[in-house]
C-alpha cells in the first residue's frame, strides 16, 4: 500500500507532541515535514518544542521542521477583537490574561507550559519560512497528492494559499483539528485553534479544498483515561513513557478546569485524533457535511465555526465534513498499537 503523504502543521503544545510522535512512528505515513506556527505558546517555543520531540524520538535526520508565522493574520491588529483587547479570553473568572499584541499569543500556558519536559536540543529548523516551503513542496507534488494535517491556528496554510493559490490543487485533503459545534473552549463560542486566527480559518474554508474538521465535539468524546495512559506507559519505550506522562498531565489540567471532563478521569488528546482520522476516517462518527463559515466580525462569536445545517435548496454549497463524535476505543487502540509496534522494532 502506498504511504499517505502528509504535512503536519503544529503549535507544540502537549497534544501536538503526541500527534507528532504518532505521525513519526506510524508506518503508513510518509511525513514530508512539520511546519510550526504561533499558537499554544509563541512561535520560537512551538518550534523548539517540536524539535525537542523530533530529537527525543531520534528522528532528527529523517524529519524536517520548518518554522512558520509568528502572529495571526490580522486579529491582534484590529482594535475591536478580543485578541487585541484581551476581553473574553479567560477560562475561569480569575483568569484575565491579556494577549500581548507584539509577542504573539501566549494563551496556552496552563495546559502546555513553555517548554515540554524534554531534553534541550541542538536541532534547528530548516532555513526557510514554512509558507515558502509549503508552496514549493506542494507545487512540486502531483495533483491531489498531499494531505495537510493542521493542528494549530491556520495562519501558515492561509498565507501559503494566498501566496500561491495553485497549491490548493495539489492538496488531497485537509484534516484539521479545530472548531466546535456544541463544545467550545477559548470563549463560549469558539475553539482555540480557530479563535487564534479566525481570518486564516475562513480563508482555508473558502479554498475549495476537501476539508474535514476534527472539532472539540469529537475530541472530547474520544477522551483518554488514566487507566489507558498507564497501559501506554507499560509498553516501556521512551516514546510511550512520554506519551503516557503527557496524557496524565493533561488529565490533571482538565480535572482542575472542566466539570465535564473530571467525571471521566480523562482528557482529550485533540491533535492526535486528527492524525488518526487521516488513516481511519471511521474513527469519526456522526460526521455531518455542511457549509461552514468562521465568524470574523470581532464580537462575542469571533472565531466561532458556524454550521449551516439547514437543507436549503439554494443554500451555499457544502464545504466541509464536521465530526460530532469519535470512537474513543478505536482511537486508543490506534495509539497503543503504533507505540507497541515501534517497540518491537
Ligand atoms: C487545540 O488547541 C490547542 O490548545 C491544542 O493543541 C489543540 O490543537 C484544542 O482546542
Ligand atoms: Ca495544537
Amino acid at each position: 500500500m502506498e504511504k499517505e503523504k502528509i504535512i503536519l502543521d503544529v503549535d507544540t503544545g502537549t497534544d501536538d507532541a503526541v500527534a507528532i510522535i504518532m505521525a513519526m512512528l506510524c508506518q503508513d505515513f510518509d511525513l514530508l515535514g512539520i511546519t510550526t506556527v504561533n499558537g499554544n505558546v509563541e512561535l520560537k517555543l512551538t518550534t523548539d518544542n517540536t524539535l525537542r520531540v523530533v530529537d527525543y524520538c531520534g528522528m532528527g535526520d529523517k524529519v524536517k521542521v520548518v518554522q512558520g508565522c509568528d502572529l495571526p493574520l490580522v486579529s491582534t491588529l484590529l482594535p475591536w477583537t478580543p485578541q487585541s483587547t484581551g476581553i473574553m479570553t479567560a477560562y475561569t473568572k480569575n483568569d484575565i490574561r491579556c494577549i500581548p499584541r507584539r509577542e504573539g499569543m501566549r494563551t496556552g500556558a496552563e495546559m502546555h507550559g513553555d517548554h515540554l519536559p524534554l531534553p534541550e536540543t541542538t536541532l534547528k529548523p530548516i532555513e526557510k519560512s514554512a509558507v515558502i516551503w509549503l508552496v514549493e513542496t506542494l507545487l512540486e507534488a502531483e495533483d491531489h497528492s498531499i494531505t495537510l494535517i493542521p493542528v494549530g491556528p491556520l495562519t501558515n496554510i492561509a498565507v501559503a494559499m494566498r501566496a500561491d493559490p495553485r497549491i490548493t490543487k495539489k492538496i488531497k485533503r485537509i484534516v484539521l483539528m479545530g472548531g466546535g459545534y456544541l463544545v467550545n473552549s477559548r470563549t463560549p463560542a469558539a475553539e482555540f485553534n480557530i479563535w487564534a486566527d479566525p481570518e486564516a480559518a475562513e480563508i482555508v474554508l473558502q479554498s475549495g479544498c476537501d476539508i474535514t474538521f476534527v472539532p472539540l465535539d469529537a475530541t472530547h468524546s474520544a477522551y483518554i483515561t488514566t487507566e489507558q495512559a498507564e497501559k501506554i506507559r507499560a509498553i516501556g519505550t521512551k516514546e510511550a513513557e512520554f506519551v503516557a506522562s503527557t496524557i496524565l498531565g493533561r488529565i490533571k489540567g482538565y480535572v482542575n478546569r472542566d466539570r465535564d471532563m473530571s467525571q471521566y478521569d480523562g482528557a482529550p488528546i485533540h491533535d492526535a485524533l486528527a492524525v488518526c482520522a487521516v488513516l481511519h476516517p471511521e474513527v469519526l462518527t456522526e460526521v455531518i457535511e455542511c457549509n461552514c463559515h468562521v465568524d470574523i466580525s470581532g464580537g462575542y462569536a469571533y472565531g466561532q465555526t458556524i454550521l449551516d445545517r439547514r437543507e436549503l435548496k439554494n443554500g451555499e454549497p457544502k464545504n466541509c465534513k464536521f465530526a460530532l463524535k469519535a470512537d474513543r476505543e478505536m482511537f486508543f487502540e490506534w495509539m497503543e498499537n503504533i507505540l507497541k509496534n515501534s517497540a518491537d522494532k
